[in-house]
């Protein structure tokens, strides 16, 4: 790996077979693009694709999900990449490809995972069916997203007694929290599919959601849909979504609790029966956290805050996994509820900067309204569209 990595440093380029050279501007106006925290993504030609992910090889898998493989892409210096997720074939008809460009190329926010860039294409290709052959359209849909160095949260979940520290999980849940306030209040989208596996984490672990492709956005006054399809995930998925079919920012706020569930115990498994049930589970949780913390050598926060911030978190959690979607918790009001219980200042000899307070809808860059999200969409469709028709005579010839 590490002789390819050479190579690519002194080739530009990369070594796969089959693979062309990708033009240099391509590389340039990427790596400027990725310096950039304003740019648009862009779109990226498919031998340049190719090109970055050794055509496609396993060594560069990062991960396989229901909709496509995920590949590292390497760029000209070897350290900056991108992640390049290939959709399968079989995916290409059902809208998760339009859906996650038109909506997440109007997104900025630091709990967001970039787009950097997209490809469409197709080619002709003659294909044997039968004993004869026939021209087939092959079409290739990939999306690139900012590439996070400890991939998704999943394969850091774990019990109270190890893995993360209380304040790395506790920033995590607030991160998460930030970026779906920014979704549901600026952007008046509901995500509809969150879970560990589409929470990424960058080098600091800062949390970013991810996957769009069940995204729902709503009307200015409108607050719910009713669907007939109930694409998700088992166990992350609001009972009323399953049942009815309801779709509102409440469905987001159930699997949100599921997540802290996960985040603070290492399982999904939580109270759903009587207040004497709930309060036992609290303790329980409570108790653990502060087996842990008073073991601990260092502490980032003081250990009663330390210990209040887990009981109001593990509190608001089971509040979130409410079976009735009103009494459910507006995510604003989540965020108040985990920062009403702050340190006010590090613990001496803390080796590490306290928390940094941050208003929720902390955007890196300014805020995208759901207009200009509509607006894209349009025009990104519009722009599908017109090479259609301009690639239409070309069929005939
Ligand atoms: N931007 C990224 N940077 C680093 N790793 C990534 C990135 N995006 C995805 N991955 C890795 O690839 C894996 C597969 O991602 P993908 O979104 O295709 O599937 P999934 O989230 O596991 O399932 P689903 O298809 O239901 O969303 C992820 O679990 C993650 O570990
Ligand atoms: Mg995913």
């Amino acid at each position: 790996m590490d002789a390819y990595r050479a190579y690519l440093r002194e080739m530009g380029t990369s070594t796969s077979p089959g693979a062309r050279s990708p033009r240099s501007d391509v590389f340039d106006e990427l790596e400027a693009l990725l310096q950039d925290p304003c740019a648009m993504p862009m779109c990226l030609p498919m031998d340049f694709l190719e090109s970055i992910t050794g055509n496609f090889s396993e060594v560069q898998e990062l991960g396989r999900g229901g909709y496509g493989v995920v590949y590292k892409g390497l760029l000209r210096n070897g350290k900056a990449a991108i992640a390049v997720k290939k959709l399968y074939d079989t995916h290409l008809e059902d809208g998760q490809f339009q859906n996650e460009v038109t909506y997440l190329i109007g997104l900025r926010h630091r709990n967001i995972v970039r787009l950097v860039g997209y490809c469409a294409e197709s080619r002709w290709e003659a294909t044997k069916v039968g004993n004869r052959y026939v021209m087939a359209e092959v079409r290739k849909r990939l999306l690139c997203f900012e590439y996070m160095n400890n991939k998704s949260l999943n394969k850091h979940l774990s019990a109270e007694s190890c893995g993360l520290e209380w304040h790395v999980r506790h920033e995590i849940i607030k991160g998460i929290c930030r970026g779906l306030h920014y979704l549901h209040t600026d952007c008046n989208m509901v995500h509809m599919d969150l879970k560990p596996e589409n929470i990424l984490l960058d080098d600091k672990m800062v949390p970013k959601i991810s996957d769009f492709g069940m995204s729902r956005l709503f009307g200015q006054q409108q607050s719910q849909i009713v669907t007939q399809s109930r694409g998700g995930t088992r166990g992350y998925m609001a009972p009323e979504y399953i049942d009815k079919g309801l779709i509102s920012a409440k469905a987001d706020i159930f699997s949100l609790g599921v997540i802290i569930m996960e985040l603070m115990t290492g399982s999904r498994d939580y109270p759903w029966g009587s207040e004497a049930d709930s309060r036992h589970f609290v303790e329980t949780v409570t108790r653990n956290w502060r087996r842990r913390l008073e073991k601990a050598e260092q502490l980032h926060t003081p250990l009663d805050t330390a210990i209040q911030q887990v009981n109001e978190c593990i509190s608001t959690g089971l509040r979130c996994v409410d079976p009735d979607p009103k009494t459910r918790p507006a995510v604003w009001d989540v965020i108040q509820m985990l920062d009403a219980v702050e340190s006010t200042e590090p613990c001496s000899g803390t080796s590490k900067a306290p928390p940094i307070r941050t208003p929720p809808a902390a955007a890196t860059a300014p805020t995208t309204q759901s207009s200009m999200i509509t607006a894209m969409r349009v025009v990104y469709i519009g722009a599908l569209t017109f090479n259609l028709y301009l690639l239409l005579p070309l069929l005939f010839v």
